[in-house]
């Protein structure tokens, strides 16, 4: 019986040699340890043994399950230690290659200016609303006093969503939608995304434009060149020459454009501003007594000034732009010079 004690420990330390996985330990430890395995076995028959033999089986086959126990632990510590060390060589950091360099977003210059300017205009107390971009025919249109079939319309070509529904093509029916809101005074700056069937150098069919309103009792047009002058000065710097130029718009009268020296030529004449020395930026105006009327302001007691700029056109002249297009294609070698 001690004999086949010793037998059975030789032949599991020989299948033991040979495993390489867990798995394969796993099989063997169950065929020689297992509640009904090999040494289990030997075990049973302890009672055909003479009685003082008994204690020395007993003994020596607890020393076989401890060998055999330990050699299992051991064999299991060299598989996980070489999985480990596997492990590491398959993941391995060169830490002595150059980085990828992080490159870093930065806000729009679009929206640079247009935070610059809302700022401007928030040190003069106007506050920033926005309005729908999908508007009523009837705010971007007729209730700034042009009519359907009006000759006016002509002045800013349309993109229809339905009859009555449009892509609005300027901020100023935010002026309407305000002024349904609230009582005078106004003081209010609309930035926002409008929307022309135009496209070239100098328009594309989507641009920003930020609106302007200012309502109050005895504002005059000496106001309005006052606050537009102030304002063109912080954005282009103080030596900047300014022309407000007779214009007409149908929500406005009198009505102004306001055109500044060009920023390229200095006013000898160049291509961006088609040899006139002059940039047009922004139209304005006072408003017509025909809108106090549709929101319910009385003209004979209020007064107030508008105006409407290009915020492209103005961020062209700033960081001297020619081509109004680059602004949309999100080229990050463009966008990164901002
Ligand atoms: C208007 O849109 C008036 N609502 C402005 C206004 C507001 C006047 C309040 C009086 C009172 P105008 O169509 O000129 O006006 O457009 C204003 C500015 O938008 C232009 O000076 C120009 O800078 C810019 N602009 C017009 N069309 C385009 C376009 N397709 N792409 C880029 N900028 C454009
Ligand atoms: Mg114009």
């Amino acid at each position: 019986m001690i004999k086949d004690l010793e037998e059975l420990q030789k032949k599991a330390e020989e299948e033991l040699s040979r495993a390489g996985t867990e798995e394969e330990l796993l099989v063997i430890k169950t065929k020689y340890l297992g509640r009904k395995g090999l040494l289990t076995g030997l075990l049973r028959n302890i009672t055909s043994l003479p009685t003082e033999e008994r204690a020395l089986f007993g003994k020596r086959s607890n020393e076989v399950k401890d060998i055999l126990t330990a050699k299992i632990e051991d064999i299991l510590q060299d598989i996980a230690s070489r999985k480990r060390d596997e492990t590491l060589l398959r993941e391995r950091i060169d830490v002595t290659l150059p980085g990828r360099g992080i490159r870093y977003g930065r806000i729009h210059p679009v929206t640079q200016v247009s935070r610059e300017i809302c700022d401007i205009f928030a040190g003069l107390g106007f506050s920033v609303v926005e309005g729908p971009e999908v508007e009523l025919d009837y705010y971007n249109f007729e209730a700034l006093n042009i009519p359907k079939d009006h000759p006016a319309r002509d002045m800013q070509d349309t993109f229809y969503v339905e009859e009555n529904i449009v892509l609005r093509t300027h901020t100023s029916p935010v002026q309407i939608r305000t002024m349904e809101k609230q009582k005078p005074p106004v003081r209010i700056l609309s930035p926002g995304r409008v929307y022309r069937p135009d496209s070239d150098v100098s328009h594309t069919p989507m641009f920003h434009q930020i609106e302007g309103l200012l309502v109050d009792r005895g504002i005059t047009f000496g106001d309005l060149k006052g606050v537009l002058t102030f304002f063109i000065k912080k954005v282009f710097g103080e030596e900047t020459a300014i022309r407000f130029r007779p214009s007409f718009f149908p929500f406005t009268e009198p009505s102004a454009e306001v055109d500044i020296q060009c920023v390229m030529c200095h006013g000898s004449g160049c291509r961006v501003c088609g040899q006139s020395g002059w940039l047009e930026i922004l139209g304005s105006g006072m408003v017509d007594p025909e809108v106090f009327k549709n929101v319910g302001y009385d003209p004979e007691e209020v007064s107030g000034f508008a105006f409407g700029l290009g915020l492209e056109r103005i961020a062209m002249l700033k960081y001297g732009v020619s081509d109004i297009r680059l602004f949309f294609e999100n080229e990050w070698r463009f966008l990164e010079q901002f």
